[in-house]
């Protein structure tokens, strides 16, 4: 049966991605883009596509009207920025998530598939698990943590069916690589291929697991139609190959052959120093699997950089709060 799905972030890395998965699968897919994180050549071809901000009521009205099933991937999804920007962060996630749901509600929209994150566990425990209660650490986890609460809330008084899919550190081609306040593995990249050694902040062992797009869309794609998932959040990603920020370096740095020796800058303020998430449910579920290694999914978006040319960072998110707190790259835009 084709479903009218429409995709908020559709120039996004995600969005886009699973803007092709639903056209494969045959649905009418219909999206929008404030056009400010993403890139607008990732829209898919046969997307019917709205250059539109989902902080917008009226157009988030017009543009929703007669969909079946709502991924919501818009967000700039700044996590270390958030607690130097947190107003135009948490507008982009909680205010942009109240006013989507809203106009999906009113549309009648069947199923909102929200795009959380593993922010969401901040303190708890690695491997996070979906019982943990969520504890957020920085204004986008909190900020996340109550567009979760609000869509849980509403779906009780007016009945639509959600899924909070939690994926964390994705990589792969289509990710914003010129933006320096976020995506760690593509900034790396950028700079290789300019000649720069990699940034990292704190003593580089923090440690993260990173899972290669399509891996996480082909569960997140069986979310439209699958049974029983009403109400479920459910983590969309690898927990095996746990590695830290300086491995990530030397790991790409051997496929760049690119001669490593990073610069250290002070940690930022309320970075976890440990993140990974069980995929059990994921892999009960929805039959997960992890068939990208680390190294064959950088290996991908290397191609892809290369294949787009580096490019010079664009701080194109103001810094509302400056202090000595504000990491210096960012202050100074040393990127
Ligand atoms: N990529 C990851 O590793 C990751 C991990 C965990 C969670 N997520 C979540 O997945 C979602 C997608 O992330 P992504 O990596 O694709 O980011 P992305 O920046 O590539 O895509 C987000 C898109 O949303 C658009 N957007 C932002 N605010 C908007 C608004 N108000 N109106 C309209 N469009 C707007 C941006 O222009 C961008 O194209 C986000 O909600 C993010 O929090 C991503």
């Amino acid at each position: 049966m084709s479903l009218r799905v429409f995709i908020t972030g559709a120039a996004g890395f995600l969005g886009s991605h699973l803007a092709d998965a639903m056209l494969e699968l045959g649905h009418d897919v219909l999206g929008c883009d404030n056009l400010i994180g993403g890139y607008k050549d990732n829209v898919p071809e046969g997307v019917e596509f709205y250059e539109a901000d989902c902080t917008d009521l009226k157009s988030m009205q017009d543009i929703t009207r007669d969909i079946d099933v709502l991924y919501h991937a818009a967000a700039y999804p700044h996590e270390g920025l958030s607690v130097f920007s947190p107003s135009v962060i948490n507008n982009s996630i909680y205010q942009a998530t109240s006013t989507v749901l809203s106009a999906f509600i009113q549309n009648k929209g069947k199923r909102f598939i929200f795009l959380s994150s593993m922010a969401r566990y901040g303190i708890n425990q690695t491997p996070f698990t979906e019982d943990m209660p969520p504890k957020p650490f920085d204004p986008y986890a909190l900020s996340k943590v109550a567009s979760e609460d609000l869509i849980g809330l509403l779906s009780d008084v007016f009945g639509y069916e959600y899924v909070i899919a939690v994926p964390h550190n994705i990589i792969g081609p289509r990710q914003k690589y010129d933006d320096p306040y976020r995506n760690v593995a593509a900034i790396f990249i950028n700079r290789m291929l300019q000649g720069k050694q990699p940034i990292i902040y704190g003593d580089g062992e923090q440690k993260r697991c990173f899972s290669f797009i399509q891996d996480c869309i082909n569960p997140l794609k069986q979310l439209i139609v699958k049974e029983n998932v009403h109400k479920e959040v459910i983590n969309i990603g690898p927990d095996d190959e746990f590695i830290t920020i300086n491995e990530l370096a030397q790991t790409t740095a051997g496929l760049l052959d690119f001669d490593l020796d990073p610069i250290y800058f002070p940690e930022r303020p309320q970075e976890v120093k440990e993140a990974n998430c069980s995929s059990e449910k994921a892999r009960r579920l929805l039959g997960y699997e992890t068939t990208y290694s680390l190294k064959k999914g950088l290996s991908e978006m290397v191609e892809w950089i290369k294949s787009r040319g580096p490019k010079p960072f664009d701080y194109y998110l103001d810094l509302e709060i400056i202090n000595d707190k504000t990491p210096k790259t960012w202050k100074e835009k040393l990127m």
